[in-house]
């Protein structure tokens, strides 16, 4: 679904996909599994006999209640599932091997911290990921360090931390090595394998034209510079061909690519294992995905070499969703169901023409009689959430829960229009936890420079106004 070029061909595409759920589409009053629509919410989620989504055994009508919305919803029990069924399925295949959470998907302090429990090391893009990872409780040693374009302040931080490899992108990140390494440094050597990943084009980095790694003819010279220098400990090769990958064919041929790059004591293959986002995507698994890649390695790679997968993605994006309260119905040309939330929280329908499925959670069981487009508030027509969305009829003040946003949602979060950024709450085992906090307007407002001239008796008047206003956004106000 991420092949067509222009938003126009996507959403028809997207439309035409959904049409495997006829109109008027209905669940039996008995049957709590909401046949496909299950497929795509968090493992952890049930009916309750009033018609009421719960996850991790909490209503979402409780959710919302205690905690507002846009709100992003995880179960906890579904993450611990997914990192255990890839740390162990590595391990039972290549026992000489590592997992490592590709944190971007979902950097929450807390998420970092399950990760470490559930016996994952980190991959960090940065300084900010590193700071959390490091507020979690990860230890150093099983953190690594990536970016295109790292700066001396981090490469700087990364060694005083002590983490364990860097994974070095370039010549020039080579020169600041030379320059701030005082010790020795396990380090990799990001390549571009040239494969197609086949997937939207802002998610492929296999290709020869990507910002990120070195090709193969370049590889070979930088990797001279790392054997030959004291203090650079060479360990490997890595590679990440790009993200929403469902043809694990990609995989295997990026495992053969990089094993042509030399014989090393590390291959790290990245992460990109694609997800069911919508009722006619069709994902691979994480058992076939790790036999394909495993296969690949028994076939190319040293039998004695280490074995590391980066997945982000695969883990997160199942078991978070989304909660919304519909604010406006309007039944026009067709029917838009909008929401108080939108691309500023869900940054992927914008950036890569992302679609979701949606589901009213305080009425699940009732009968879908409309197909609505659902669309968010922010002054862009590409936040479209859902294209065609087959709903019971919405009304103002509904919950609507979009699936599978656990992944790049809530780290791609933002401010258009001065949105707040959502809180994230964990459930399980019939109890909620706050980990991230709603931002406030006051968080909002905190990193701007006060205007201290308020002489005119308008000024003086806007300010007293702005101080009289509410500090949070109170959505039960
Ligand atoms: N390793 C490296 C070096 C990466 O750059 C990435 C993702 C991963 C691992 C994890 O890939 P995953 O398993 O999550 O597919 N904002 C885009 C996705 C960008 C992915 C960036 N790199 C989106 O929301 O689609």
């Amino acid at each position: 679904m991420h092949t067509t070029e222009s938003s126009s061909d996507r959403a028809e595409d997207t439309a035409a996909a959904c049409r495997t759920v006829p109109t008027g589409a209905q669940p039996a009053p008995d049957d709590t599994r909401l046949g496909e629509l299950w497929s795509l919410l968090p493992e952890d989620s049930r009916v309750t006999s009033e018609g009421v989504l719960e996850i991790g055994g909490v209503p979402v009508t409780e959710l919302a209640e205690q905690y507002g919305t846009p709100l992003y919803v995880y179960d906890e029990t579904g993450l611990r599932k997914r990192i255990r069924a890839f740390v162990d399925g590595l391990a039972a295949r290549w026992p000489n091997s590592q997992v490592l959470f590709a944190s971007k998907s979902f950097p929450a302090v807390a998420m970092y911290r399950l990760a470490h429990e559930e016996g994952a090391g980190i991959d960090v893009a940065g300084g900010g990921e590193l700071r959390m990872a490091l507020a979690a409780g990860v230890a150093p040693e099983r953190i690594h360090f990536h970016g295109n374009a790292k700066t001396d302040a981090e490469l700087k931080m990364a060694l005083q931390a002590g983490i364990d490899t860097i994974i070095v992108d370039n010549e020039n990140e080579l020169d600041r090595l030379n320059r701030l390494l005082t010790t020795p440094q396990k380090l990799l050597l990001r390549v571009i394998p040239g494969v197609d990943a086949k997937t939207h084009a802002s998610q492929a980095t296999g290709g020869l034209d990507s910002k990120f790694g070195l090709p193969m003819d370049q590889a070979l010279a930088a990797i001279e510079r790392m054997r030959s220098h004291p203090l650079m400990d060479f360990e490997g090769v890595h590679l990440h061909i790009g993200s929403q990958i469902l043809d694990t064919k990609q995989f295997a041929e990026a495992v053969e690519k990089i094993s042509t790059a030399g014989t090393f004591p590390t291959y790290d293959v990245g992460g990109g294992l694609g997800v069911k986002y919508t009722y006619d995507d069709d994902d691979p698994g994480i058992d076939e995905y790790l036999d394909a890649i495993v296969a690949a390695a028994r076939r190319h790679l040293p039998s004695d070499a280490r074995l590391l997968i980066e997945p982000g993605r695969s883990i997160v994006a199942r078991a978070g969703v989304t909660v919304y309260a519909v604010t406006t119905v309007k039944r026009t040309g067709r029917t838009f169901v909008a929401v108080d939330g939108g691309l500023a929280d869900q940054l992927d329908v914008a950036l890569t023409g992302q679609r979701f499925e949606a589901v009213i959670a305080n009425r699940v069981t009732d009968a879908w009689t409309e197909i609505a487009q659902v669309v968010g508030r922010q002054c862009e027509s590409g936040d479209l959430l859902v294209d065609w969305a087959p709903l019971p009829p919405a009304e103002v003040g509904d919950l609507l829960v979009l699936a599978a946003t656990g992944a790049y949602g809530y780290t791609m979060a933002n401010n258009y229009n001065g949105a707040l950024r959502p809180a994230v709450v964990f459930a399980s085992g019939g109890h909620s936890r706050l980990v991230v906090r709603r931002e406030s307007y006051e968080d909002l407002l905190a990193l701007h420079e006060p205007i201290s001239e308020t002489t005119t008796a308008a000024n003086t008047a806007a300010a007293n106004k702005a101080a009289s206003l509410p500090k949070e956004d109170d959505p039960h106000a």
